[in-house]
């Protein structure tokens, strides 16, 4: 093609690097490979091991017909019979909730897996398309289009929570009439929920189709310790964030005035956070879990940023990045106990609120019934804050916590305090509990500093990229996986690959092993519990332990674009590393590399 018409191309995906990774070999997991190294759907046998969650005598009312045949037993995959062949199976896959790079892989690895003589049905615009039956049949001339590109666009998705009977009904009659005998569903922890339902549903009413969930989050709190390490997408948007935060790292660094305060994505887990911290070492990190665990108030927080800020101008540093995890407001106990007294005010007077002509007459009326602590710390937060508070939840009951700019506030505070402290020095500098140990000198430099400050959120631009290496070859299996579970007829399950270091290994967990009772709305609610930050892991630990160094000295680590080539394309993220206590981090291995689509044409 000459160089006119290759940069006319317009159809969509097709810049040189498009072109170029489409074609990248995927490796395949051993266990989903026949005798001529035929890629085919794995079979399954039950282990050992029982996922058992922490309500078991509520969960078994909820779901009695899944968990009476599951038994809630994880089970894991072994090479194919060869001999058995399903054939005529109408599977149907949708993306649910944010984006997160891999997901086109999903539907490669499902359409590899079912081959040609089952089907692949696409349902457009996630579960709202499942309520509506939109949906197509999805070739290989489309897989050979999507593979290894970004983004959700190929089939769309939403965060419709099927709630309702009448929506339980549509979903019902989307099976029936599409002939369908599975229905995968991409998505989080709140989508996979939406999946034990509907595999309980659908038993209940004698309806034969499997459903399999794919653990899809960016958030990475989708996870299962040992046999689930991470969600997909994760490491794609950390290594993202990381090569971005890096930059700002380096340009702090060198135009020496800025704070950088970045917010990172995550929602309520600060996973992402300390994945990014520990590629990149910045001067501040916080991390929400351990907030919380210190019951650490808003204006500890802001004490404890100043201080390391002001340690480190002693050190003739005046500028640094500070990592801000998306969810940290629900984390510190004062805000996450207004946020629930919100959460439950709203719940109870949704239909008023919804009525009410201006988010002035909305604030009003919630102020009204908080208690006395809360109404005061509402009142002193700045009213842009205090609007997103106050936002509608999205439909699984979630605060929008993107939406809330928590760097700001920070940085908001942060100038407050300085300001305070350079005009009353002898309250926080000298001798005595407390106080700052300071030589006359430094303090009078002190009283100069002007901080000057930049305010980051890095979130939508690590959900749609293109897949790292990594992230591709998890999608593949899952894909893989998934399908294999349906064509065994196995339902209720969320198809998992774990052992990143060794070849992988192929399970699927009962849903209902994954799910705990939370409150939503002001309401109890069953869930999928989400995988936090513990502060005992070996990640963590790492980390804790380091950070000061971080923070006195620039020691911080540019990682760069990591995704495709070069000598760190193959690493796992280091948290799963460090965690799942893996020899080292730079190469995954999930089997023999396979040429997904032709790279002649
Ligand atoms: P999922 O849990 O659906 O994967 O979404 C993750 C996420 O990217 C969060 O990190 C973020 O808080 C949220 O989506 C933002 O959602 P929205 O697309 O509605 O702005």
């Amino acid at each position: 093609m000459d160089l006119f018409s290759e940069v006319s191309q317009s159809a969509g995906k097709h810049s040189s690097l498009e072109e170029r990774i489409r074609k990248l070999p995927v490796p395949v997991i051993s266990v989903f490979l026949g005798k001529g190294g035929k890629i085919m759907p794995a079979a399954f046998k039950e282990t050992g091991i029982n996922l058992i969650c922490k309500r078991p005598d509520r969960i078994v009312e909820v779901f009695a017909k899944t968990i009476s045949r599951s038994r809630s037993i994880v089970l894991e995959a072994v090479a194919p019979d060869e001999s058995v062949r399903v054939k005529g199976k109408r599977v149907a896959v949708l993306f649910s909730g944010g984006p997160a790079a891999g997901g086109h892989n999903v539907l490669a690895g499902l359409l590899a897996a079912l081959g040609d003589d089952n089907t692949l049905v696409g349902i457009r615009k996630g579960p709202k398309g499942l309520i509506k039956g939109d949906c197509f049949e999805i070739h290989k001339e489309d897989i050979e289009s999507i593979i290894n590109t970004g983004g959700f666009d190929f089939l769309g998705t939403d965060r419709t929570k099927i709630k309702s009977p009448e929506q339980f009904e549509k979903v019902k009659q989307m099976v029936v009439k599409n002939r369908l005998d599975g229905l995968v569903i991409v998505g989080g922890d709140d989508s996979n929920t939406n999946g034990a339902f509907i595999a309980e549903y659908l038993e209940t009413e004698g309806i034969a189709c499997s459903v399999i969930g794919i653990p899809k989050t960016i958030d990475g709190d989708l996870a299962a310790g040992k046999y689930l390490p991470i969600s997909f997408g994760f490491d794609t948007a950390t290594k993202i964030f990381s090569e971005l935060v890096g930059n700002l790292c380096q340009d702090a660094a060198s135009a020496v005035k800025y704070y950088h305060f970045v917010k990172l994505m995550g929602r309520t887990a600060s996973k992402i956070t300390l994945e990014v911290a520990l590629q990149t070492k910045p001067a501040i990190t916080l991390i929400s879990e351990e907030i919380a665990e210190k019951n650490m108030s808003l204006d500890s927080i802001v004490d404890y940023i100043v201080r390391i800020i002001i340690l480190r101008r002693m050190n003739g540093l005046n500028h640094g990045v500070v990592l801000v995890p998306e969810g940290l407001v629900e984390f510190i106990p004062e805000m996450g106990r207004l946020i629930a007294e919100l959460n439950k005010a709203l719940a109870e007077y949704e239909s008023h609120i919804s009525d009410m002509p201006t988010i002035e007459h909305k604030r009003e009326l919630l102020l009204s019934h908080l208690t006395a602590e809360s109404a005061k710390l509402m009142a002193s937060l700045p009213p842009d804050l205090q609007q997103m508070l106050i936002l509608d939840r999205d439909d699984h009951g979630n605060v929008k916590v993107s939406q809330i700019e928590t760097e700001k506030l920070l940085i908001e505070k942060i100038g407050h305090r300085i300001s305070e402290m350079q005009r009353h020095t002898d309250r926080f500098f000298g001798p005595g509990e407390g106080k700052i140990a300071a030589t006359a000198e430094q303090v009078e430099d002190f009283k100069k500093v002007t901080l000057s400050t930049q305010s980051h959120f890095f979130g939508y631009e690590g959900r749609s990229s293109k897949p790292t290496k990594f992230d591709a070859a998890f999608t593949f299996q899952l894909g893989l996986a998934a399908a294999s579970l349906v064509l065994a007829g196995k339902s209720g399950y969320m198809a998992a690959v774990t052992d990143f270091d060794r070849g992988g290994r192929v399970l699927g967990l009962p849903l209902t092993g994954l799910i705990t009772a939370e409150m939503r709305k002001g309401k109890e609610e069953f869930v999928i519990e989400k995988s936090l930050v513990e502060l005992e892991s070996p990640s963590f630990t790492v980390f804790a332990q380091n950070r000061d160094k971080w923070a006195e000295q620039d020691l911080f680590s540019s990682p760069g674009a990591i995704q495709y080539w070069g000598p760190i394309s193959k690493q796992i993220p280091i948290i799963v590393a460090l965690d799942r206590d893996y020899p080292d981090y730079d190469n995954f291995d999930l089997g023999e590399e396979k040429q997904i689509v032709n790279s002649e044409e």
